[in-house]
Protein backbone atom coordinates (compact mmCIF):
# COMPACT_ATOMS: atom_id res chain seq x y z
CA UNK A 1 0.00 0.00 0.00
CA UNK A 2 0.89 3.75 -0.65
CA UNK A 3 0.44 6.33 1.90
CA UNK A 4 -0.17 9.44 0.52
CA UNK A 5 -0.52 12.16 2.78
CA UNK A 6 -2.17 15.55 1.49
CA UNK A 7 -4.00 13.47 -0.67
CA UNK A 8 -7.18 15.82 -0.74
CA UNK A 9 -5.10 18.83 -2.37
CA UNK A 10 -5.31 19.75 -5.77
CA UNK A 11 -1.74 17.82 -6.62
CA UNK A 12 -2.07 15.23 -3.99
CA UNK A 13 -5.39 14.69 -5.63
CA UNK A 14 -4.67 14.08 -9.40
CA UNK A 15 -2.29 12.02 -7.94
CA UNK A 16 -4.47 9.74 -6.13
CA UNK A 17 -6.46 9.31 -9.49
CA UNK A 18 -3.40 8.17 -11.35
CA UNK A 19 -1.90 5.69 -8.18
CA UNK A 20 -5.54 3.88 -7.53
CA UNK A 21 -5.00 2.41 -10.92
CA UNK A 22 -2.13 0.65 -9.39
CA UNK A 23 -1.87 -0.16 -6.11
CA UNK A 24 -3.54 0.08 -3.26
CA UNK A 25 -3.70 3.63 -1.62
CA UNK A 26 -4.63 5.67 1.96
CA UNK A 27 -4.81 9.02 1.90
CA UNK A 28 -3.72 11.02 5.36
CA UNK A 29 -5.34 14.81 4.60
CA UNK A 30 -5.93 16.81 7.88
CA UNK A 31 -8.37 18.99 5.01
CA UNK A 32 -6.97 22.38 6.20
CA UNK A 33 -6.88 22.97 2.80
CA UNK A 34 -8.21 20.19 0.93
CA UNK A 35 -11.64 18.57 0.13
CA UNK A 36 -12.83 15.43 0.79
CA UNK A 37 -14.72 15.60 -2.20
CA UNK A 38 -11.36 15.53 -4.42
CA UNK A 39 -10.14 12.02 -2.82
CA UNK A 40 -10.88 9.14 -5.64
CA UNK A 41 -13.26 6.68 -3.90
CA UNK A 42 -11.16 3.96 -4.68
CA UNK A 43 -8.41 5.10 -1.61
CA UNK A 44 -8.48 4.63 1.91
CA UNK A 45 -9.40 8.18 4.17
CA UNK A 46 -7.34 8.94 7.17
CA UNK A 47 -8.50 12.69 8.81
CA UNK A 48 -5.78 13.51 10.46
CA UNK A 49 -2.31 15.87 10.61
CA UNK A 50 1.09 14.71 9.51
CA UNK A 51 3.10 16.14 12.90
CA UNK A 52 0.64 14.08 15.02
CA UNK A 53 2.73 11.00 16.30
CA UNK A 54 0.17 9.02 17.09
CA UNK A 55 -1.86 9.43 13.69
CA UNK A 56 1.07 8.21 11.91
CA UNK A 57 2.19 5.18 14.43
CA UNK A 58 -1.94 4.49 13.61
CA UNK A 59 -1.95 4.68 10.08
CA UNK A 60 2.01 2.42 10.33
CA UNK A 61 0.60 -0.60 12.11
CA UNK A 62 -2.60 -1.24 10.32
CA UNK A 63 -1.74 -0.74 6.67
CA UNK A 64 0.97 -2.32 4.97
CA UNK A 65 2.86 0.73 3.75
CA UNK A 66 5.68 0.45 1.54
CA UNK A 67 6.17 3.92 0.20
CA UNK A 68 5.01 7.33 1.49
CA UNK A 69 4.33 10.14 -0.88
CA UNK A 70 3.95 13.82 0.65
CA UNK A 71 2.30 16.75 -0.93
CA UNK A 72 0.65 17.81 2.68
CA UNK A 73 2.50 21.54 2.42
CA UNK A 74 1.68 24.89 2.39
CA UNK A 75 2.83 26.51 -0.92
CA UNK A 76 2.05 30.44 -1.37
CA UNK A 77 5.06 32.65 -2.07
CA UNK A 78 3.22 35.59 -0.31
CA UNK A 79 1.90 33.80 2.09
CA UNK A 80 5.01 32.42 3.44
CA UNK A 81 6.42 36.12 3.24
CA UNK A 82 4.20 37.43 5.75
CA UNK A 83 3.53 34.11 8.16
CA UNK A 84 6.80 32.46 7.85
CA UNK A 85 5.95 30.79 11.31
CA UNK A 86 3.28 28.59 9.59
CA UNK A 87 5.48 27.58 7.17
CA UNK A 88 8.38 26.33 8.78
CA UNK A 89 5.88 24.46 11.61
CA UNK A 90 4.04 22.56 8.80
CA UNK A 91 6.91 22.08 5.98
CA UNK A 92 9.62 21.70 8.22
CA UNK A 93 8.50 20.26 11.85
CA UNK A 94 5.24 18.01 10.97
CA UNK A 95 7.30 16.55 8.13
CA UNK A 96 10.90 15.98 10.61
CA UNK A 97 7.86 13.80 12.66
CA UNK A 98 6.44 12.50 9.51
CA UNK A 99 10.24 11.10 8.36
CA UNK A 100 10.96 9.83 11.82
CA UNK A 101 7.81 7.57 12.09
CA UNK A 102 8.55 6.49 8.58
CA UNK A 103 12.36 5.36 10.07
CA UNK A 104 10.68 3.86 13.02
CA UNK A 105 8.42 1.76 11.28
CA UNK A 106 11.05 0.74 8.62
CA UNK A 107 9.29 2.38 5.67
CA UNK A 108 12.23 2.85 3.76
CA UNK A 109 10.36 4.89 0.60
CA UNK A 110 9.69 8.48 0.20
CA UNK A 111 8.67 10.81 -2.71
CA UNK A 112 8.94 14.49 -1.36
CA UNK A 113 6.92 17.32 -3.67
CA UNK A 114 9.57 20.16 -3.84
CA UNK A 115 9.84 23.39 -5.50
CA UNK A 116 11.68 25.70 -8.07
CA UNK A 117 11.38 28.17 -5.26
CA UNK A 118 14.27 26.25 -3.66
CA UNK A 119 17.10 27.79 -6.86
CA UNK A 120 15.70 31.17 -5.87
CA UNK A 121 16.83 33.95 -9.32
CA UNK A 122 18.62 31.75 -11.31
CA UNK A 123 20.11 34.02 -14.29
CA UNK A 124 19.80 31.37 -16.80
CA UNK A 125 17.61 30.18 -19.41
CA UNK A 126 16.71 26.82 -18.30
CA UNK A 127 17.63 25.66 -14.82
CA UNK A 128 18.49 22.12 -14.04
CA UNK A 129 18.83 20.45 -11.17
CA UNK A 130 22.98 21.45 -11.02
CA UNK A 131 21.59 25.32 -10.65
CA UNK A 132 22.44 26.68 -7.07
CA UNK A 133 20.06 26.39 -4.22
CA UNK A 134 19.07 30.18 -3.05
CA UNK A 135 15.71 30.41 -2.20
CA UNK A 136 14.26 34.20 -1.35
CA UNK A 137 11.33 33.53 0.16
CA UNK A 138 10.39 31.32 3.49
CA UNK A 139 8.58 28.62 1.25
CA UNK A 140 11.46 27.80 -1.01
CA UNK A 141 13.83 27.93 2.39
CA UNK A 142 11.31 25.46 3.96
CA UNK A 143 11.16 22.86 0.99
CA UNK A 144 15.27 23.23 0.86
CA UNK A 145 15.70 22.41 4.38
CA UNK A 146 13.62 19.12 3.74
CA UNK A 147 15.57 18.07 0.97
CA UNK A 148 18.44 17.88 2.95
CA UNK A 149 16.98 16.25 5.74
CA UNK A 150 16.41 13.82 3.02
CA UNK A 151 20.25 13.58 2.74
CA UNK A 152 21.16 12.82 6.10
CA UNK A 153 18.16 10.53 6.45
CA UNK A 154 19.12 8.78 3.73
CA UNK A 155 23.09 8.24 5.16
CA UNK A 156 22.07 7.74 8.40
CA UNK A 157 18.79 5.54 8.07
CA UNK A 158 18.86 3.94 4.66
CA UNK A 159 15.41 6.15 3.78
CA UNK A 160 15.55 6.17 -0.49
CA UNK A 161 13.90 9.08 -1.83
CA UNK A 162 12.78 11.20 -4.76
CA UNK A 163 12.39 14.56 -4.86
CA UNK A 164 10.10 16.30 -7.08
CA UNK A 165 11.18 20.08 -7.73
CA UNK A 166 7.88 21.01 -9.33
CA UNK A 167 7.53 24.50 -11.41
CA UNK A 168 3.76 25.81 -11.98
CA UNK A 169 1.57 23.40 -11.75
CA UNK A 170 -1.88 23.64 -13.29
CA UNK A 171 -4.87 22.65 -15.16
CA UNK A 172 -7.94 19.67 -14.20
CA UNK A 173 -8.30 16.13 -15.10
CA UNK A 174 -9.53 14.85 -18.15
CA UNK A 175 -12.22 13.78 -16.18
CA UNK A 176 -13.52 17.03 -15.43
CA UNK A 177 -14.35 15.38 -11.83
CA UNK A 178 -11.23 17.50 -9.57
CA UNK A 179 -9.45 20.69 -10.59
CA UNK A 180 -7.41 23.31 -8.71
CA UNK A 181 -9.46 25.07 -6.03
CA UNK A 182 -7.64 26.98 -3.31
CA UNK A 183 -9.80 29.16 -0.17
CA UNK A 184 -8.56 31.99 -0.82
CA UNK A 185 -7.47 31.48 -4.77
CA UNK A 186 -3.78 33.01 -5.63
CA UNK A 187 -2.59 30.89 -8.59
CA UNK A 188 -2.57 33.14 -12.30
CA UNK A 189 -4.15 30.44 -14.20
CA UNK A 190 -7.48 30.29 -11.42
CA UNK A 191 -8.07 33.78 -10.82
CA UNK A 192 -7.46 34.60 -14.49
CA UNK A 193 -10.54 32.20 -15.34
CA UNK A 194 -12.36 33.09 -12.40
CA UNK A 195 -12.42 36.67 -13.54
CA UNK A 196 -13.67 35.34 -16.77
CA UNK A 197 -16.70 33.29 -15.43
CA UNK A 198 -17.52 36.65 -13.80
CA UNK A 199 -16.28 35.68 -10.29
CA UNK A 200 -13.94 38.70 -10.13
CA UNK A 201 -14.24 41.85 -11.29
CA UNK A 202 -10.76 42.46 -12.49
CA UNK A 203 -7.22 40.66 -12.97
CA UNK A 204 -4.00 42.54 -10.81
CA UNK A 205 -0.89 42.14 -12.57
CA UNK A 206 1.67 42.18 -10.43
CA UNK A 207 4.97 44.26 -11.90
CA UNK A 208 5.64 44.83 -14.80
CA UNK A 209 9.15 45.94 -14.55
CA UNK A 210 10.85 42.83 -14.25
CA UNK A 211 13.99 42.48 -16.66
CA UNK A 212 12.03 40.04 -19.30
CA UNK A 213 10.78 40.31 -22.69
CA UNK A 214 7.17 42.34 -21.95
CA UNK A 215 7.90 43.34 -17.82
CA UNK A 216 5.73 40.59 -16.55
CA UNK A 217 7.39 37.29 -14.61
CA UNK A 218 7.92 34.78 -16.80
CA UNK A 219 6.99 31.54 -15.85
CA UNK A 220 6.88 26.90 -16.46
CA UNK A 221 3.56 25.81 -16.39
CA UNK A 222 2.98 21.83 -16.38
CA UNK A 223 -0.22 19.82 -15.94
CA UNK A 224 -1.71 18.04 -12.93
CA UNK A 225 -1.50 15.28 -14.29
CA UNK A 226 1.68 15.21 -16.41
CA UNK A 227 3.18 15.89 -12.68
CA UNK A 228 1.24 12.87 -11.35
CA UNK A 229 2.99 10.36 -13.95
CA UNK A 230 6.04 11.64 -13.36
CA UNK A 231 5.19 10.72 -9.54
CA UNK A 232 4.41 6.97 -10.57
CA UNK A 233 7.46 6.71 -12.02
CA UNK A 234 9.45 8.04 -9.21
CA UNK A 235 7.64 5.37 -7.33
CA UNK A 236 8.23 2.17 -9.64
CA UNK A 237 11.91 3.85 -9.70
CA UNK A 238 12.12 3.50 -5.83
CA UNK A 239 10.14 0.07 -5.69
CA UNK A 240 12.04 -1.53 -8.14
CA UNK A 241 15.40 -0.88 -6.35
CA UNK A 242 16.79 1.63 -9.72
CA UNK A 243 17.15 4.39 -7.24
CA UNK A 244 18.36 5.41 -4.14
CA UNK A 245 18.17 8.42 -3.59
CA UNK A 246 17.40 11.59 -6.85
CA UNK A 247 16.34 15.27 -7.13
CA UNK A 248 14.36 15.66 -10.70
CA UNK A 249 12.90 19.06 -11.58
CA UNK A 250 9.16 19.10 -13.24
CA UNK A 251 8.17 21.29 -15.85
CA UNK A 252 7.58 21.90 -19.51
CA UNK A 253 10.76 23.20 -20.47
CA UNK A 254 8.27 26.77 -21.91
CA UNK A 255 8.35 30.02 -20.29
CA UNK A 256 5.42 31.60 -20.56
CA UNK A 257 4.79 35.49 -19.44
CA UNK A 258 2.11 36.38 -17.04
CA UNK A 259 0.73 39.12 -20.41
CA UNK A 260 0.56 35.81 -22.52
CA UNK A 261 -0.99 33.64 -19.89
CA UNK A 262 -3.81 35.84 -19.69
CA UNK A 263 -3.52 36.35 -23.86
CA UNK A 264 -3.95 32.33 -23.98
CA UNK A 265 -6.84 32.16 -21.33
CA UNK A 266 -8.94 34.47 -23.45
CA UNK A 267 -8.28 32.92 -26.76
CA UNK A 268 -9.42 29.49 -25.34
CA UNK A 269 -12.04 30.81 -23.52
CA UNK A 270 -13.18 33.68 -26.67
CA UNK A 271 -13.41 36.19 -23.21
CA UNK A 272 -11.90 39.10 -23.18
CA UNK A 273 -9.99 40.23 -19.44
CA UNK A 274 -10.22 43.43 -17.51
CA UNK A 275 -6.52 44.19 -16.34
CA UNK A 276 -5.16 46.17 -13.89
CA UNK A 277 -1.40 46.17 -13.27
CA UNK A 278 -0.37 46.93 -9.46
CA UNK A 279 3.08 46.16 -7.45
CA UNK A 280 4.93 43.59 -7.53
CA UNK A 281 4.54 41.16 -5.38
CA UNK A 282 7.03 40.14 -2.35
CA UNK A 283 8.85 36.94 -3.18
CA UNK A 284 8.07 36.86 -7.02
CA UNK A 285 11.49 35.38 -9.08
CA UNK A 286 11.57 37.25 -12.73
CA UNK A 287 11.65 34.34 -14.30
CA UNK A 288 11.76 30.05 -13.82
CA UNK A 289 11.82 27.59 -16.24
CA UNK A 290 12.75 24.47 -16.37
CA UNK A 291 15.29 21.87 -17.88
CA UNK A 292 13.04 18.28 -17.07
CA UNK A 293 16.16 16.68 -19.23
CA UNK A 294 17.07 14.76 -16.38
CA UNK A 295 13.96 12.83 -15.28
CA UNK A 296 13.15 12.55 -18.95
CA UNK A 297 16.79 10.91 -19.47
CA UNK A 298 16.29 8.83 -16.45
CA UNK A 299 12.84 7.74 -15.78
CA UNK A 300 11.76 8.10 -19.28
CA UNK A 301 8.69 10.67 -18.41
CA UNK A 302 7.71 13.15 -20.83
CA UNK A 303 4.91 16.39 -20.32
CA UNK A 304 2.04 15.56 -22.57
CA UNK A 305 -0.07 18.77 -22.27
CA UNK A 306 0.58 22.06 -23.70
CA UNK A 307 -0.06 25.57 -21.96
CA UNK A 308 -3.49 25.81 -24.21
CA UNK A 309 -4.49 22.30 -22.80
CA UNK A 310 -3.88 23.46 -19.72
CA UNK A 311 -6.02 26.12 -20.10
CA UNK A 312 -8.45 24.14 -21.45
CA UNK A 313 -8.50 21.72 -18.71
CA UNK A 314 -9.08 24.06 -16.42
CA UNK A 315 -11.57 25.93 -17.91
CA UNK A 316 -13.77 22.98 -18.17
CA UNK A 317 -13.65 21.87 -14.84
CA UNK A 318 -14.13 25.77 -14.03
CA UNK A 319 -17.14 26.14 -16.22
CA UNK A 320 -18.35 22.92 -14.65
CA UNK A 321 -17.85 24.12 -11.53
CA UNK A 322 -19.85 27.28 -11.57
CA UNK A 323 -23.04 25.43 -12.85
CA UNK A 324 -23.38 22.66 -10.55
CA UNK A 325 -22.89 25.89 -8.26
CA UNK A 326 -25.68 26.96 -10.13
CA UNK A 327 -28.49 23.81 -9.77
N1 LIG B 1 0.29 36.67 -10.62
C1 LIG B 1 -0.31 37.85 -10.98
N2 LIG B 1 -1.57 38.09 -10.53
C2 LIG B 1 -2.26 37.21 -9.75
C3 LIG B 1 -1.64 36.00 -9.39
C4 LIG B 1 -0.35 35.76 -9.84
O1 LIG B 1 0.29 38.69 -11.67
O2 LIG B 1 -3.40 37.51 -9.37
C5 LIG B 1 1.66 36.39 -11.11
C6 LIG B 1 2.65 36.16 -9.98
O3 LIG B 1 3.18 37.38 -9.54
C7 LIG B 1 3.68 35.27 -10.68
C8 LIG B 1 2.83 34.45 -11.66
O4 LIG B 1 1.62 35.18 -11.83
O5 LIG B 1 4.56 36.03 -11.40
C9 LIG B 1 2.49 33.06 -11.15
O6 LIG B 1 1.98 33.20 -9.84
P1 LIG B 1 1.30 32.00 -9.03
O7 LIG B 1 0.83 32.58 -7.74
O8 LIG B 1 0.29 31.34 -9.91
O9 LIG B 1 2.48 30.98 -8.83
P2 LIG B 1 3.95 31.21 -8.21
O10 LIG B 1 4.91 31.31 -9.36
O11 LIG B 1 3.99 32.30 -7.22
O12 LIG B 1 4.16 29.91 -7.36
C10 LIG B 1 3.92 28.62 -7.85
C11 LIG B 1 3.56 27.75 -6.65
C12 LIG B 1 4.76 27.65 -5.76
C13 LIG B 1 5.99 27.22 -6.52
C14 LIG B 1 6.22 28.10 -7.72
C15 LIG B 1 7.39 27.56 -8.51
O13 LIG B 1 2.48 28.32 -5.93
O14 LIG B 1 4.46 26.68 -4.80
O15 LIG B 1 5.04 28.12 -8.51
O16 LIG B 1 7.50 28.17 -9.77
F1 LIG B 1 7.08 27.35 -5.75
Amino acid sequence: MILVVGGAGYVGSHLVKELVEKEKVVVLDNLSTGFKSLIDDRAVFVEGDLGNRSVLDEVFSTYPIKAVMHFAANSLVGESVENPYKYYENNVSATLTLLKAMVDHNVKNFIFSSTAATYGTPNVDLIDEGQPNNPINPYGKTKLMVEHILEDFSAAYGLNYVVLRYFNVAGAHHSGTIGESHDPETHLIPIILQHLLGQREEISVFGTDYNTPDGTCIRDYIHATDLANAHILALEALLEEKKKTAIYNLGNGNGFSVKEVIETCEQVTERTATIQYVERRAGDPAKLVASSEKIQAELGWEPKFSLTDIIESAWNWHRQTVLSKQV
